[in-house]
């Protein structure tokens, strides 16, 4: 393995690194500028403005460096702290301060352990996020057969429903027994249709979810990935809540995601939305495993296609951000209608649960399982 470039390691380090003032990370909220490396020493501009207090100040610049050294830099860093015009970003007025999370007091940063630290689930290979940019695109409905599309491979799979305020699992995976959870306080997963499955909506019920704050959902979302007896796993598939707002940024953060998968309509709004995605990943560093085109057209009885919400948008959009287009899913009553019956429509033998198959094979093919 070649030197490792420690310019290289100030994105990810800094991304682990929750600025309070913009509730973003450190990284995204474009405070890490000049990064250079001279005389063998890394140096970098942490731009602050009026709004961060000199504690945040220290904070911030602490948890980077100590990230770096995590991280493996072991040659001098140097920050420097620079006071910048807050920025007027879109134009409207600074944002509040995010409220503090717990475990994450004092600004957030925790450079050890913190909760935006990312920790691998022992036994788990590969974690794959299933993200919409809005919601009714048909996340879940991917996301389920996906799931279930990997065991048919011979895998073994866990799938999570992180969609606190929609979740689905329940009804599409027709599970609906309360997991257990045992002396060790370790969640036990309800198996259905040889996935282990966990759902915010078999612990909680949704009415009382809608009146948590963010922070009270990440903790329990956390929880629910690092406390789940997973076991070996090939795959964990996990159902974000939809959008690109902090709440996904902050799941992301926490797991060690070896890929995303983005699902859109193929209508320019949906599209737009997936593009805010696959840039929120990229800067992320999640590798993009592909884009799913749902409800991508309506096949009519004669064997023609009507593209109700346009054509070729998913295509175009995978085309121009350099991933592939797994799937084109058509809009079927089969698929409401199998989503509903809590059979996933992978489970069938025609030419839609082909088409589902196709992406759990891809996703095999990206990410092997085999041992190495
Ligand atoms: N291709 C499709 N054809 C017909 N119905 C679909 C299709 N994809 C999703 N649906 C239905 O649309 C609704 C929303 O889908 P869902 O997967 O829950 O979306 P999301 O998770 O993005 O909110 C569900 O009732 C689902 O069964
Ligand atoms: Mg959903």
């Amino acid at each position: 393995m070649g030197e490792i470039n420690p310019l290289d390691l100030l994105q990810p380090a800094a991304t682990r690194v929750r600025d309070p003032v913009s509730g973003r990370s450190v990284w995204l909220a474009q405070m890490v500028q000049r990064p250079r490396v001279e005389e063998g020493t890394l140096r970098f501009d942490l731009a602050f403005t009026s709004q961060h207090t000199k504690q945040d100040r220290s904070d911030i610049q602490a948890a980077v460096v100590a990230n770096l050294r995590e991280l493996g830099v072991t040659g001098d860093i140097q920050p420097f702290a620079r006071l910048v015009m807050p920025k007027g970003g879109t134009g409207g007025p600074p944002k509040p301060k995010a409220p503090p999370v717990k475990g994450m007091e004092g600004g957030g940063m925790q450079p050890h352990g913190g909760a935006i630290h990312k920790k691998t689930i022992p036994g788990v290979k590969h974690i794959v996020a299933v993200a919409s940019g809005k919601g009714g695109v048909g996340k879940s409905t991917i996301a389920s057969n996906l799931a279930v599309g990997l065991t048919q491979f011979g895998h073994k799979v866990g799938m999570m429903d992180a969609d606190v305020y929609g979740p689905s699992l329940p009804t599409m995976m027709n599970v609906h027994t309360r997991p257990v959870v045992n002396k060790e306080k370790r969640i036990q997963p309800v198996v259905a249709h040889g996935v282990k499955c966990i759902s915010i909506g078999l612990v909680v019920d949704p009415e009382e979810a809608i009146i948590w704050r963010g922070p009270m959902i990440m903790g329990l979302l956390r929880q629910f990935i690092q406390d789940t007896d997973w076991g070996e796993l090939d795959y964990l598939i996990v159902d974000l809540p939809p959008g690109t707002g902090d709440a996904q940024l902050s799941l992301i953060q926490a797991v060690p995601l070896a890929g995303a998968v983005i699902v859109t309509t193929p209508q320019d709004i949906a599209l737009a939305d997936a593009i805010r995605g696959i840039s929120m990943f990229r800067k992320l560093d999640v590798p993009l495993l592909g884009l799913v085109e749902n409800m991508a057209y309506y096949p009519l009885p004669d064997g023609t296609r009507d593209y109700v919400f346009g054509q070729d948008g998913g295509k175009r959009a995978a085309e121009k951000y350099a991933t592939e287009l797994l799937a084109e899913i058509p809009l079927q009553t089969a698929i409401r209608k199998a989503g509903d019956d809590g059979t996933p429509a992978v489970l069938g033998s025609d030419e839609l649960a082909h088409n589902f198959s196709h992406i759990a094979k891809r996703i095999t093919e990206k990410l092997p399982t085999a041992a190495e």
